[in-house]
């Protein structure tokens, strides 16, 4: 029978086996998925394995110094972190088409993926957190039958670009390909992955780009991370974190007018967007409490600056999509 334990046994003999003593490159988004393969192959080859963290600007408030962190601090395992803020906020000024700014985002991530590795490298290997749903979608055939039948496999990537560069080959390791989600979530909890990683909301890859409609700003990043944080805040301190599947603020780029003290205000606002789902393919708009967007939106407004009103998405999916762009 199937225990965290002995997957974690085996893995390690596997990519013993098939890494030998050559470096292998890895790249960490904070999700459950990366993390749990960093930890794995740190454990089976140790200051052979190289883990990147690209710092798009894009995360969520405190995230990506966490994630830092706590691979660093916790768990001894080294990060090279690469702040490349500045570079993705050029590729997307005055880009107000959501599908230009995924594109650009996600070729921006590939190039400096390619600039990072290159300059940490080389490598032979590339460790992908691969999980059996992907094996399935990228086969052309459906579950591979025989033992050892190739299986097609793409760079995964959370964005929807092509993949690396022909010129930049590895070998891919990727000891997560025979789980399902919920098995990876229990592997990461058996060897101490924080239930904040284990557990977390599904976060898109070009992250807080998508969720300011139109164009992207510094200022416009710094005012819907604290929203952000708030909604997080609020969320968790009423221990509703998981009666959400997603649970965000969205930063709308028109301004409405308002009024806090006897001034009046011209500012933002806030789109506050809970659901509920299975699998991201339909949701339901969360029937909260009250107390809880007043909550919210008094906090907001109170506390975010560029911020004078807040507004509750009530549309489903269908119609609607989760994020907004
Ligand atoms: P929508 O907005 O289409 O989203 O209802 C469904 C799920 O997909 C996530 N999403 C993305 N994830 N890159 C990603 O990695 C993207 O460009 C992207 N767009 C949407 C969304 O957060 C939700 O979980």
């Amino acid at each position: 029978t199937w225990t965290t334990a002995t997957f974690v046994e085996e893995s390690i003999k596997e990519i013993r086996a098939q890494v030998g003593d050559r470096r292998v490159l890895l790249a960490l988004s904070g999700g459950v998925d990366s993390s749990t393969l960093a930890f794995l192959l740190h454990k089976a080859i140790g200051d052979k394995l190289t883990c990147m963290f690209i710092d798009q600007g894009f995360m969520r408030k405190y995230e990506p110094e966490r994630l830092v962190k706590l691979f660093q601090e916790q768990f001894h395992i080294p990060v090279a972190y690469v702040n490349a803020r500045d570079r993705f906020l050029a590729q997307i000024d005055g880009i107000t088409d959501p599908e230009e700014k995924r594109k650009r985002i996600g070729h921006e991530f590939i190039r400096v993926f390619e600039e990072e590795s290159k300059r940490l490298g080389p490598f032979d290997f590339l460790a992908q957190g691969t999980l059996y749903p992907d094996v399935i979608e990228s086969a052309d055939t459906n579950i591979p039958s025989q033992p050892g039948q190739r299986v097609a496999v793409k760079i995964k990537s959370h964005h929807n670009v092509g993949g690396l560069p022909d010129d930049l080959c590895f070998k891919l390791v990727e000891p997560l390909r025979k789980l399902f989600k919920d098995e990876v979530r229990k592997v990461g909890r058996s060897i101490g992955l924080p239930e904040e990683i284990v557990q977390r909301h599904p976060f898109p890859g070009p992250g807080l780009a998508i969720r300011i409609l139109g164009e992207v700003t510094a200022e416009r990043l710094d005012i819907l991370r604290d929203a952000d944080y708030v909604v997080r805040q609020e969320i968790n301190r009423q221990g509703l974190y998981h009666d959400f599947w997603q649970a965000f603020a969205v930063l709308l780029p028109i301004r409405s007018v308002g009024v806090m003290g006897d001034q009046r205000t011209y500012a933002y606002p806030i789109v506050l967007r809970l659901v509920s789902s299975e699998d991201g393919m339909t949701a339901d708009w969360s029937r909260v409490p009250y107390d809880l967007l007043e909550t919210i939106s008094n906090r907001i407004v109170n506390e975010v600056r560029g911020v004078n009103r807040v507004v509750y998405d009530i549309t489903s999916k269908p119609p609607g999509t989760i994020e907004w762009e």
